[in-house]
Parts: C-alpha cells; structure tokens; sequence
C-alpha cells in the first residue's frame, strides 16, 4: 500500500492508475480503525479495481474542540490494518493539506443536517458535507463507501451527491456488531466492563422492536417505546433520541410504510453510542 500526504501525489498516482483503465473505491475515514472500517474497504472489493482510503481527522466536524485534541489515531497501527486489507492506496494528509491559509468554503445540506445529530452538535455536518467534497474532488473516485452505523452522516452524503450530480455512486456498508451485539464503534473502547453490559440493552431493544415489526407492529410510538423500555433498564439511562424515520429522507413517520430505520443514541459512561435497525419496506 503508498500512503500519500499531499494532494498532488495522491492525484498523480490516482490519475496514472484510472488512465489504465483501474476504477476507484473510496473509503473516507478518520483513522482509529477498527473492524467495521475494514469491512467498509472489504465490501468495496467487488466495486472497483482499485481501493483507496484516506485517514484524516477533521477538526471543522468537532463541535467541541477539546474532542478534536482528545481524537487519538495511530496511523501505523492503522497503515497495518489497511496492508492487511490490501488496500492500494492511503490519503493521509495534515490540516494545512486540505484547509491551507485562507480557506473559506463550506458545503451545507439543508434539511437532512437539522435533526438528531444535526441539532446536538451544531455545525458537525457542515463539516462532514465540506470535507467529503474536498477529498471527493482529490481522490474522484467512481464509487465511495459510507456505514450505516452513521446513518444520518450516509443519508446526508447521498442527498449531498444526488444535489450536487456528483458522478460518483455511494455504497451503503453494513452496520458491523460484536458477538453480543454492540454495534462497533472506536467509542468503545472507552466504556467500563459494567458500562460495556449496560450498553447491549441498546441494541436489544433495537432488536426487539425489529422482531416486533415482523410480527406485524407499523406504530413508530409503540416501537420506539420498546427500544426505550429496554434502555431505560440501566441504572441512570440517558437517551439523546430515539426516532423511526423513512431510510432515504430521514424524516420522522408516525407509521411504518416502505423503508424505515429506528435511530437511537443513547449515552453510557459518559460514551455517546449510536446504533439504529432497518424495518424493510
Ligand atoms: O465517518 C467519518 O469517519 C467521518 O465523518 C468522515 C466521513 C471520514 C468525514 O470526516
């Protein structure tokens, strides 16, 4: 794998590759990699013939500046992982790379950028929307990948691409869990062993209210009231939301029809853990 730090040898390289005809995949993350990431550059194998995926941390999507300097990555650790991988290529380049003196775009989705996530950590997505196009207009690959674990983040880059034509087709990757359920997550790392139990009720409520709407329940109140009843289990639950929203536009339904998702964030230890479950259509 060649790990690149500036813009013009990543776009050199990249250019050389699709001239003989290679089509890329992109995998963006923030490094601290962990399993989910993995399957995220696993999953685009089938995709394209070259695979590309970039680690940069990106200070204008923290909200709270003490979270950007308290952000750990260990990029050898993570070059290791990717090697493993195979990945081709790593874009691994500084903030002055992509944010030079000066800058001063920025790239906003309107509706999809209000709610949830949106409304707790002001300005996070302009963030996101900002630096994906940049690294977008860097690596121009054919396809990207973007994991459902962060649903709103993949909802927002699919509207972000549809409206802007970018000509660059956006993977959905599956939300990867442990054995016992939790959905990965490098927040993880950062629960206590009791904090670690108390965090599964999320995702078996999740799982409950799924089983729930197999067995014919379309109320989004009384599924969500599942996921609820199941965290409020734990000795001092704090719930930031729990929501039932069409899979594509992320707005809120009060009855499940076609594609729908339960979001749920919830805190332990301190640990925001976010996790959501598809209801098919
Ligand atoms: O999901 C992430 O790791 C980040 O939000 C992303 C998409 C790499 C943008 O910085």
């Amino acid at each position: 794998m060649k790990t690149f730090k500036t813009v013009e040898q990543c776009r050199a390289a990249l250019r050389a590759a699709r001239a003989g005809g290679a089509t890329v995949g992109f995998v963006p993350t923030m490094g601290a990699l962990h399993e989910g990431h993995i399957s995220l550059a696993r999953a685009l194998r089938s995709y394209c013939d070259i695979r590309v995926c970039s680690i940069f941390v990106n200070p204008t999507q923290f909200n709270d500046p003490r979270d950007y300097e308290a952000y750990q990555v260990n990029l050898p650790k993570d070059q290791e992982m990717l090697e493993a991988e195979e990945v081709d290529f790593l874009f691994a380049p500084n903030v002055t790379e992509v944010y030079p003196e000066g800058y001063q775009t920025t790239v906003s989705v309107n509706e999809i950028s209000k709610p949830f996530e949106g409304a707790l950590r002001p300005g996070h997505f302009t963030g996101v929307a900002s630096v994906v196009t940049i690294l977008f207009n860097i690596v121009e690959p054919d396809v990207a990948i973007f994991g459902e674990k962060d649903f709103q983040q993949l909802t927002l880059i699919e509207q972000m691409t549809r409206d802007l034509k970018m000509d660059i087709r956006i993977v959905r990757g599956a939300l990867v869990r442990d054995k016992d359920g939790l959905a990965l997550s490098s927040r993880n790392a950062r629960l206590s062993a009791q904090g670690r139990n108390h965090a599964l009720l999320i995702s078996k409520g999740l799982f409950a209210a799924e089983q729930a709407f197999r067995e014919g329940q379309r109320t989004a109140t009384a599924l969500a009231h599942i996921v609820r009843a199941s965290i409020e289990k734990m000795p001092e639950p704090v719930i930031d939301y729990i929501a039932v929203v069409d899979d594509s536009t992320l707005q809120e339904v009060q009855t499940v029809r076609g594609a729908c998702r339960i979001l749920v964030v919830a805190r332990v230890d301190g640990v925001r853990l976010l996790d959501n479950i598809a209801l098919p259509g």
